[in-house]
C-alpha cells in the first residue's frame, strides 16, 4: 500500500497532511526515513515511527478503556468531557465508536472499534455477551431483591420481564449482577424495579474480558489498551 494511504487510513489526517508528514522526513520504517509518499510498503507486521512515536499498523483497531466517572459517551457531549478525549486523536480521526455506552457517572470497561461488524455483533442481544456490573446501593440489599432480579423484573420498554443472568450481594450495599442486554440505564432501572436504588455503578467485565485480569491486568482508570486477536477471542468466552 502507498505510504500516504497507510498514514491516512491509520488516522494521521488528510491526504495532504499525510504527504507533508512524509515529505518532511517525519516517517521512519525500521529506522530509515521514507520521504516518498508513493512508496509501496507491505502492511503486515508494519511498525512505523511517526514524528518520533512508534505506531503499529492495524487494519482495524480494537481498544479497551477503563472509563472514569464524569465522561459522556458521545462525540458531542453536552455537559461533561467526551470519552473520546481519552483516546489518541488518530483513533478519533478513524472514527472509532464505543460498543454501547456507559452513563456519565458509571465507571469501568468500555470497548471501542472502527470495525462496524464487530460493534454490531457485540451489541446484538442475540449474541448474549454477558456484562458484569457492581452496583453500590442506596439502601442495604435484600435476598428478596436478589431473587426478583434473578426471576426477572418488568421494564417499561421490554415486552417480557428482564432477568439478571446472575445476582448476588457482595456486601450489604454492594450488588454484583450480570446481564446480556444493552439498554439505556438498564441496570439502574432493573435495580429500581427490584426495590432499591443505584448510588454508583461500575462495569468490571465484558464477555471474558475483565478489568484487572489478562490483557487488562494493569489498566488504570482513564487508560486504554489495544486488544489483539487473542484478546478478542476472550470476549466470546463467558465472563
Ligand atoms: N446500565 C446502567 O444503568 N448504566 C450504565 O452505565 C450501564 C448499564
Amino acid at each position: 500500500m502507498k505510504l500516504e494511504r497507510i498514514l491516512q487510513n491509520q488516522g494521521f489526517g488528510s491526504r495532504r497532511q499525510c504527504r507533508q508528514l512524509i515529505e518532511m522526513g517525519e516517517v521512519r520504517i525500521q529506522g530509515e526515513v521514507v520521504d516518498h509518499p508513493g512508496a509501496e510498503i507491505a502492511t503486515e507486521g508494519l511498525i512505523l515511527e511517526i514524528e518520533g512515536e512508534t505506531w503499529t499498523y492495524r487494519e482495524k483497531t480494537y481498544v479497551a478503556l477503563y472509563k472514569p466517572a464524569g465522561y459522556e459517551c458521545s462525540h458531542e457531549p453536552k455537559h461533561h468531557r467526551s470519552i473520546y478525549t481519552l483516546l489518541p486523536h488518530q483513533l478519533v480521526e478513524r472514527n472509532v465508536q464505543s460498543v454501547g455506552r456507559l452513563d456519565v457517572d458509571t465507571t469501568g470497561l468500555l470497548l471501542f472499534s472502527d470495525d462496524g461488524a464487530f460493534i454490531h455483533n457485540l451489541s446484538s442481544p442475540k449474541k448474549h455477551v454477558p456484562k458484569v456490573y457492581q452496583a453500590r446501593l442506596a439502601e442495604p440489599g435484600t435476598d428478596a431483591q436478589v431473587q426478583k432480579l434473578l426471576a426477572g423484573v418488568s421494564l417499561i420498554d421490554e415486552p417480557q420481564p428482564v432477568p439478571a443472568l446472575s445476582a448476588r450481594l457482595l456486601e450489604d450495599t454492594l450488588l454484583e449482577m450480570s446481564i446480556d442486554l444493552g439498554k439505556y440505564h438498564v441496570v439502574k432501572r432493573m435495580i429500581a424495579a427490584a426495590g432499591n436504588h443505584v448510588a454508583q455503578l461500575h462495569r468490571s467485565a465484558f464477555g471474558g474480558l475483565t478489568l484487572g485480569e489478562g490483557p487488562l491486568a494493569n489498566l488504570a482508570e482513564g487508560e486504554f489498551v489495544y486488544l489483539e486477536a487473542a484478546d478478542l477471542q476472550r470476549l466470546h468466552s463467558a465472563a
